[in-house]
């Protein structure tokens, strides 16, 4: 089993890593509350999952609520769902909440937990490749508005992160290629060596070789847990762990959400990304040509965005980005293969030309 510390002072918590880790409940942390423990799951990940859940916290009162699956459901009605539930069985300060499932429980749960009450302890179980790699680290909270992506939400760190490998067994190819768009942003933000590890090991990782997958999600968790400590609330350089995201997130918005996957719309994003990159001068075309290729062949994603998807569309939905200030977007990019920048005042013409490419994205 691996340990990595979110380092955040009296707020630090481990993330731990490995297989079968749900089968051992001494890892529960010692800072949680004794009071009762709800799980919060979905009705895809329950019928997998939640008795082995439940039977980790086996020495405390345990229940569970169990949501529609899906990012569609990632709204302000499911969080209420959440309130009622806790409200009419009167939970108190001493619950914790565990969250059991893929990025899109773990957002809602620990926003609730960060509001509930005026905040409850919560635990984070990611049972999908991404939710190991990024969401349920670094305490990003919320859920989506009709107007915009994960636009209502908190900063509130989970007690502890168990990340048990054995549950990727049941997950899906699609949604494991989509975790790895999220992998592979690690790599090209910082990481040149494990950016190039990637590329060589990409069939076996597509098979979720065992011993690979740990190996992944340990220097992910290291990657965000290093930028997280330095910046927990992203007033500079946790920023860049959005890179292709303000593409991303007007992808998923424009497309209706659910329909284009988190991973799917952020490793089209980091495409563009580098696309623009190219044509600010910041990167050769070789190397948005790299970025491109290590996706769409080694790792089968799609990295062309829908093309109903307008140029005005786009620039209406990143309009409302989280980054932007003062109407000034700003956009992570990369000077080079694993190592961005954060650029604002991009010149108008070169972003149009970038949202406009279509399939020509990253070609000479
Ligand atoms: P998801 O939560 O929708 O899970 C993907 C699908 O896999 C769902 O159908 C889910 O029920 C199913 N599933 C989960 N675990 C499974 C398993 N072990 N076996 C079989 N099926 C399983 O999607 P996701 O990709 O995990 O997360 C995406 C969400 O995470 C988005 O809402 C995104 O905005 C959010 N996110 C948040 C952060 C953050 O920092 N908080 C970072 C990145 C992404
Ligand atoms: N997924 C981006 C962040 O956690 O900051």
């Amino acid at each position: 089993m691996q340990k990595i510390i979110v380092d955040l002072g009296e707020r630090s918590y481990p993330i731990f890593i490995g297989s079968e880790l749900l089968a051992q409940s001494h890892l529960i942390p010692m800072n949680i509350n004794e009071g009762r423990v709800v799980i919060v799951t979905n009705t895809v990940v329950s019928p997998l999952y939640l008795e082995k859940a439940k039977s980790f916290f086996s020495d405390r009162s345990c229940s569970q609520v169990v949501l529609q699956d899906g990012e569609s459901f990632k709204t302000l009605e499911t969080i209420n769902v959440i309130y009622k539930f806790l409200l009419e069985g009167k939970y108190d300060r001493k619950t914790t909440l565990v969250a059991l499932g893929g990025g899109v429980v773990g957002d809602i749960t620990g926003f609730v937990a960060a509001t509930y009450l005026r905040g409850i302890d919560f635990v984070q179980v990611p049972t999908t490749l991404l939710s190991q790699v990024d969401s349920s680290v670094g305490g990003k909270t919320g859920v989506n508005h009709e107007l915009g992506k994960n636009m209502i939400g908190a900063f509130y760190q989970p007690r502890c992160v168990i990340a048990d490998t054995s549950v990727l067994s049941t997950l899906p190819q699609r949604e494991l290629k989509a975790g790895f768009a999220e992998v592979l942003k690690y790599g090209l933000i910082n990481d040149l060596d494990f950016f190039e590890w990637l590329d060589s090991n990409s069939s076996e990782l597509l098979q979720k070789e065992p011993a690979l997958m740990t190996s992944v999600i340990k220097r992910s968790c290291e990657i965000k847990a290093e930028i997280v400590a330095k910046d927990e609330r992203e007033a500079g350089a946790r920023a860049l762990l959005n890179f292709g995201h303000t593409f991303g997130h007007a992808i998923e918005a424009a497309m209706g959400f659910g329909n284009v996957l988190h991973g799917e719309a952020v490793a089209m994003g980091m495409v563009m990304a580098a696309d623009l990159s190219l044509r600010v001068g910041w990167i050769s075309s070789s190397e948005a040509f790299r970025v491109r290729q290590v996706l769409e062949n080694n790792f089968q994603l799609n990295i062309v965005p829908p093309d109903k998807i307008s140029v005005e569309q786009f620039l209406e939905f990143m309009a409302s980005d989280k980054k932007t200030e003062n109407n000034i977007l700003k956009f992570i990019l990369l000077h080079a293969v694993g190592d961005a920048g954060i650029s604002s005042e991009i010149p108008i013409n070169l972003l149009r030309a970038t949202l406009g490419a279509g399939s020509s994205l990253c070609e000479d």
